[in-house]
């Protein structure tokens, strides 16, 4: 049988497992590596201290991204997701979204939100490959190297959720 060339493999083996304080460290170092306007280590641990849905994604030991989910009153909002650049486009997002996705569903929500960058089409596409679609728009929403960017709103219903 043909194998699939490496860079489109889905690294069989990668984890998720609950985030704790003693990782922010690493997910700092991605996120500060991803993002122009990254979160601050102050927001990470408070994620982790409130009890957000915080999972870390390993492979053979190794952080390689991280997800961050909150849930409550029948809705979950996706705060972030994040692949290290290395382990990008092979599937690890995809996955790290659906595994976040199915938690929300786990935990009673019947619908996720999330917020995106209209600049950030990777990002996009992996939503909208998953079932989100635009349901507004938050005007000057973030923080941009010449002022402010608008936030696409995005959402997805779970019911129809088998992953
Ligand atoms: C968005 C992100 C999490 C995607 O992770 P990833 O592991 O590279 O994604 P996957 O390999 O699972 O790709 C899933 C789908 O996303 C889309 N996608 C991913 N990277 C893409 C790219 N560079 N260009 C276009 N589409 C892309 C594709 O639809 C892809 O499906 P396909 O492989 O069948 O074409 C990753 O790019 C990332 O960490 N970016 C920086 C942080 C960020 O922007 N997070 C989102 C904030 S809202």
């Amino acid at each position: 049988m043909a194998t699939a060339p490496e860079h489109l493999d889905v690294p069989p083996a990668i984890v998720f497992r609950a985030m704790a304080e003693g990782d922010v460290s690493q997910v700092l170092a991605i996120e500060r590596a991803a993002y122009a306007f990254p979160w601050s280590e102050g927001i990470f641990r408070d994620c982790v201290r409130v009890g957000y849905t915080c999972r870390a994604v390993e492979l053979a030991g190794e952080l390689i991204g991280y997800g961050i989910l909150s849930a409550g009153a029948g809705e979950a909002h996706i705060l972030n997701i994040c692949v290290r650049e290395e382990f990008r486009c092979r599937g690890v997002g995809r996955r790290l979204l659906e595994h976040l996705m199915a938690l929300a569903r786990e935990e009673g929500m019947s619908e996720v939100f999330l917020e995106v960058r209209p600049s950030n089409t990777a990002a996009i596409r992996l939503y909208q490959s998953l079932g989100f679609r635009q349901i507004g728009m938050r005007r000057g929403y973030y923080q941009a190297s010449g002022g402010r960017e608008d936030a696409v709103v995005l959402k997805c219903a779970l019911e129809h959720l088998h992953c």
